[in-house]
């Protein structure tokens, strides 16, 4: 059991990895600035409202709160936006992240996991990816989180500061017994905008259905949110056990098309889905599929949810109970 702080805990992933720690006994302490976050997703009493710049509360509660280890989720995730204002990408993201470390050093915290992402790969040369890819992002948030990573690189060399950077695919589904699930606003991801066309019975645009892949649409690497949480307690107790730093890829090697999904939201729901055929999305690779074989290697992390009728399944359940 283990002191440990997860910023962006009110979002959608960290809500997640924060219900599994404790599950596992750990003790976790929440920072979030709610400004992207939901104040519902985090239980009562283990909140701090902070925005990580604000460097010395930051240093003062790692010290007060005897934190051992900080999982790092807060950033701004949206693709598209990040190409309209790539400033506030860098800002939040990277300068987040840099105040967030400062404040670990200074309170004597070197360990840390860090959400990073398949976008820092950009288009990749092939498919599956290994972690051996080369960083090359095509828009700003990725830019913003390769940038990230190549600090945690450099305070590893000198600071002995101690980090897993995971790389995710397509998080999806979600544990709605917990009351947990995806509530992101506004919603771009695939998944949650099916379900929500059934619901409002307005139609989901596909984008994109000249691609070349088998049905013409794209492949992702879809990895239930609560596999991706299980990663993130390996990584975690792998660097409390004085583990070294590596980066993994997260998903589970199996690409979905979005036809594919949108067949597998049908099978589950029983619902047609209403959708409309429109343009590509700029920037979107045609097939992003991940090995994972080195996190299940190192860390012995297995992916037990990956199904795709279960992850949209378990979707569904969260999604029936949110308003539309
Ligand atoms: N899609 C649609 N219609 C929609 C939304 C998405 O057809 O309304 C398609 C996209 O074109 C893509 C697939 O569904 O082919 C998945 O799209 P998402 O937006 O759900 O997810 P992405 O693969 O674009 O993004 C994910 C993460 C990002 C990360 C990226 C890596 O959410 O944070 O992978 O490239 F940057």
């Amino acid at each position: 059991m283990a002191n440990i702080l997860v910023t962006g805990g009110a979002g959608y992933i960290g809500s997640h990895t924060r219900y599994f720690l404790e599950q596992r006994r750990h003790r976790v302490i929440v920072v979030d600035s709610l400004e992207r976050g939901h104040r519902e997703l985090v239980p009562d009493g283990i909140l701090r409202q902070l925005d990580l710049r604000e460097t010395e509360k930051l240093s003062r509660l790692l010290a007060e709160e005897q934190i051992e280890a900080v999982i790092h989720f807060a950033a701004y995730i949206a693709v598209g936006e990040s190409t309209q204002v790539p400033e506030i990408y860098f800002v939040n993201n990277v300068g987040g992240s840099l105040s967030l470390f400062s404040a670990m050093l200074s309170a004597g915290v070197k360990r840390l996991v860090f959400s990073s992402t398949a976008a820092a790969y950009g288009i990749p040369a092939k498919v599956p990816i290994t972690e051996d890819e080369p960083y090359a992002p095509i828009n700003p948030y990725g830019e913003s989180k390769v940038m990230t990573e190549k600090i945690l690189e450099w305070l590893d060399r000198y600071r002995e500061f101690r980090s897993i950077r995971l790389r995710y695919f397509n998080a999806s589904g979600a544990e709605p017994d917990a009351g947990l699930g995806e509530l992101h606003d506004p919603e771009t991801h695939l998944i949650p905008l099916i379900l929500r066309a059934i619901l409002t019975d307005k139609p989901v645009t596909l984008f994109g259905d000249d691609y070349p892949t088998p049905d013409g649409t794209c492949i992702r690497d879809y990895i239930h949110v609560s596999d991706l949480a299980e990663a993130h307690i390996f990584a975690v107790e792998h660097l409390l056990e004085g583990g070294a730093s590596d980066v993994f890829n997260a998903g589970t090697g199996s690409g979905h098309s979005v036809k594919e999904v949108v067949d597998a939201v049908e099978r589950v729901t029983g619902k047609r889905v209403p959708r409309t055929i429109g343009p590509r999305r700029e920037g979107d690779p045609p097939a992003l599929v991940a090995n994972s074989d080195k996190l299940q290697r190192s860390l012995g992390w297995k992916p037990t949810r990956a199904d795709l009728d279960r992850i949209v399944s378990d979707a569904w359940k969260f999604a029936t109970r949110v308003k539309h």
